[in-house]
């Protein structure tokens, strides 16, 4: 029995040698010592020796098994350390390469024109206030003196949430709020989206962009208006440019006035983009602030005068970047966006 202890202690320590990985390892110890193992079998066939032998045998087992353990382990912890240092070299990283770029991003071409605008107007002496999308019928249409027929009114027009409560169609209504809450004088600006029932096309979107304006004082005259308008077009696209007053019709505004804008492509010397007449056409409307409209909201139109415009910003950024399909502003494309 001794012998065929000191074979099977020789055959694993051979095998022991040709041994390089984890899981071979494993099934090794388990075939030699596990519950099941050689091992094992030879304590189990020891009810068959003498008094004296058994000691002296189950000893010599209990010997070799544990210098055999030991000996796995040694491997075991050279094999784990192997894998570890080959992981190591494979995920090794050179921290001394550039890192990835962070892309920031930046503002909406419409939003830059939005800030543009409200820069220009500030630098003029114009307060920045907001309104609300969501507005009354009363604010879009009514205190605006737009009689109940307007077409303007129609449902197939105009957004309604309720019966009194509408998106609004233009930034007008700021005026309303403006005028009920400040005492005059006052110069306002409000840019913000507005809501028409209209079909996409390259120019018209059911969602688009104003920017109105406000100013209510004594003694404010349509030469105030035009000089406005005037210093407001040179400033955003340069001194040589000319503005162009037709008359023109607006419920809250009395006159009332269209403004076209030397074209931008030419400046005026006439080219295909404006079918040679050298005008950007209806770049904003304004007016003189009707008298009932200051009445409206308490304020004696004796006393006091004001003027008003409202302008389109997604045609200012198409005019401006040369953009002949609204839908691209909306559309979110990075391929786009990222040229402004
Ligand atoms: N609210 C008008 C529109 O959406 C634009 C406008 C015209 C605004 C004349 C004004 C104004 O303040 O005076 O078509």
């Amino acid at each position: 029995m001794k012998e065929k202890i000191q074979e099977l202690r020789s055959i694993v320590i051979n095998e022991l040698k040709n041994i390089n990985d984890l899981s071979s390892l494993d099934k090794l110890r388990v075939r030699y010592l596990g519950k099941k193992g050689e091992f094992t079998k030879i304590l189990r066939g020891m009810g068959a020796l003498s008094k004296e032998e058994r000691p002296v045998i189950g000893k010599l087992v209990n010997e070799v098994r544990e210098e055999l353990e030991k000996r796995i382990d040694v491997i075991k912890v050279k094999l784990e350390n192997e894998v570890k240092n080959d992981k190591l070299k494979k995920e090794k990283i050179d921290i001394t390469l550039p890192g990835d770029k962070i892309s920031f991003g930046h503002r909406h071409p419409l939003i830059q024109v939005v800030e543009e605008l409200e820069n220009v107007f500030s630098k003029m002496g114009f307060q920045i206030v907001e309104g609300p999308e969501v507005e009354t019928v009363y604010n879009n249409f009514d205190a605006l003196n737009s009689p109940e027929n307007h077409p303007s009114r129609d449902k197939s027009d105009t957004f309604y949430i309720t019966e009194d409560i509408l998106l609004r169609t233009h930034t007008s209504p700021v005026q309303i709020r403006t005028m009920k809450e400040k005492k005059p004088p006052f110069k306002i600006v409000s840019a913000g989206r507005t809501f028409r029932f209209d079909d996409v096309d390259d120019t018209h979107s059911p969602m688009f962009h104003q920017l109105e304006g406000l100013v209510v004082d004594k003694n404010i005259t349509m030469a105030n208006l035009k000089h406005t308008i005037d210093m407001f077009i040179k400033e955003l696209f340069g001194e040589e440019m000319k503005t162009r007053f037709r008359p023109h019709y607006f419920p809250f505004t009395e006159p009332s006035a269209e403004v076209d804008v030397s074209c931008l492509s030419c400046k005026g010397e006439g080219c295909e983009e404006c079918n040679g007449t050298g005008w950007s056409m209806e770049l904003l409307g304004c007016g003189m602030v009707h008298p009932k409209v200051l009445k409206n909201c308490e304020i004696d139109p004796d006393e006091y005068s004001g003027f008003a415009f409202g302008l389109g910003v997604d045609r200012i950024a198409m005019v401006k970047y040369g953009i002949n399909n609204i839908r691209l502003l909306f559309e979110n494309d990075m391929r786009f966006l990222n040229q402004f």
